[in-house]
């Protein structure tokens, strides 16, 4: 196994987690360096398993600095780049789109100049893998997949700051040569997912017998990935992936949310002890998000043929590893809840009603 520098960008968060405790203990010849600016949503509590390896660094910083990331490359010489770092919540974006502006385009700028300018155009060994997500694609009807080649429509700003992003990435490939390579990915899920996306939210909001906020009618539809899922698709794409081309990523696992949102609250009421149907009676139906996108579907034939990843986890048995590892991590959901949280939480939940 050849010896790699890797900078794996928003290595604390939710999916950057995950992935570091995949590849850290799996490519010891590597070194991983997870820089993160460690928002609310970047918890250095997610990497307690890897934090002492031998072959990992932790450097708190910004991407939206670019002199940073300069002076970050050359200290580390890195070969390759596992960029995540980002602001990924849909109803944050609304509120505030100026700082998805700013991390998700900005910032991804900022990374491919210094990553071009370092390497100067000795491109041989090197690799800038950008992860994005299916939102960029728009919103399907009833039918229909997203592959590779469909047209972007975003309609979030998050989803319009990630397209942006993704443009970027494939202009320094035509433009510069630099090598890149794309996945996007349906709707994560599993441990360290911070309780403001609809499942650990939920999840939580069950466990202290808190109202469950379903947006508008509840029947748009998602494709739900075990994040470790995803982990293992970005380790195949990374390593197998052809440079200039994207990858979608998805769990073969469609589902309504008040279907899903019912098959949790099964889970929950089994693990909590409570008797059948007094999760589900926590459902509160809520003003609809602006510009909510209808139905998200990935057709993943391509990474299924050309590199023959597949994902192992279907939604019934991830929805209960998941609910167990956050029923089993207490410490953790109370830390990473306390302080601003709170106050976020009390504020969206306030506009729905
Ligand atoms: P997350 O919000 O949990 O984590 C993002 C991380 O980026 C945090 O640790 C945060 O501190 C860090 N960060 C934010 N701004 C930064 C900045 N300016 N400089 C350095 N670090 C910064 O997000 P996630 O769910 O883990 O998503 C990771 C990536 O995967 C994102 O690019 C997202 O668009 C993409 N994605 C997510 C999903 C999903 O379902 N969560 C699906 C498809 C794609
Ligand atoms: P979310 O987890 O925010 O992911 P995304 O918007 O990126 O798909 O939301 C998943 C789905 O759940 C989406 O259709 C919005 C819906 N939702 C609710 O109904 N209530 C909630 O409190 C949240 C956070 C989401």
């Amino acid at each position: 196994m050849s010896k790699r520098t890797i900078l794996v960008t928003g290595g604390a968060g939710f999916i950057g987690s995950n992935l570091l405790h995949l590849l850290v203990p799996k490519y010891p010849d590597y070194h991983f360096v997870n820089l993160d600016k460690l928002t609310y949503a970047g918890n250095l509590a997610n990497l307690r398993e890897v934090e002492n390896a031998s072959n990992y660094t932790f450097v708190r910083g910004d991407i939206t600095d670019p002199q940073f990331l300069v002076e970050l490359f050359s200290r580390f010489d890195f070969d390759s780049i596992i960029h995540l770092a980002a602001e990924s919540h849909v109803d944050r974006s609304i509120s505030d789109p100026m700082s998805f502006i700013m991390t998700n385009i900005v910032g991804t700028v900022n990374l491919l100049n210094a990553a071009r300018n370092h390497w100067d155009g000795a491109f041989d060994g090197k690799r800038f893998y950008h992860v994005s997500t299916d939102e960029v694609y728009g919103s399907l009807g009833d039918t229909g997949f997203f592959v590779e080649d469909t047209a972007y429509d975003p309609r979030s700003p998050y989803s319009a700051s990630k397209a942006s992003s993704d443009h970027l990435v494939r202009a320094y490939y035509h433009t510069y040569n630099l090598p890149v390579v794309l996945s996007n990915c349906s709707n994560n899920y599993g441990p360290y997912q911070f309780p403001e996306k609809l499942l650990p939210l939920f999840i939580n909001n069950i466990k202290h017998n808190k109202p469950l906020p379903v947006y508008g009618d509840g029947k748009y539809t998602r494709d739900w990935l075990w994040v470790g899922d995803h982990a293992s698709a970005i380790d195949t794409i990374f390593h197998q992936g052809k440079t200039g081309e994207t990858y979608n990523i998805g769990g073969n696992n469609e589902w309504k949310n008040i279907d899903l949102i019912h098959e949790l609250c099964k889970v929950m009421d089994e693990l909590l002890g409570r008797a059948p149907g007094t999760s589900s009676e926590l459902i509160t139906y809520v003003k609809d998000r602006p510009g909510h996108d209808r139905r998200y579907a990935i057709d993943a034939t391509k990474l299924k043929e050309e590199l023959s990843w597949e994902p192992a986890v279907q939604a019934e048995e991830g929805l209960r590893m998941m609910a167990e590892w956050y029923l089993n991590n207490e410490e953790w959901l109370e830390q990473v809840t306390s302080g601003a949280y709170q106050n976020y939480y009390e504020e969206m939940y306030g506009k729905r009603v």
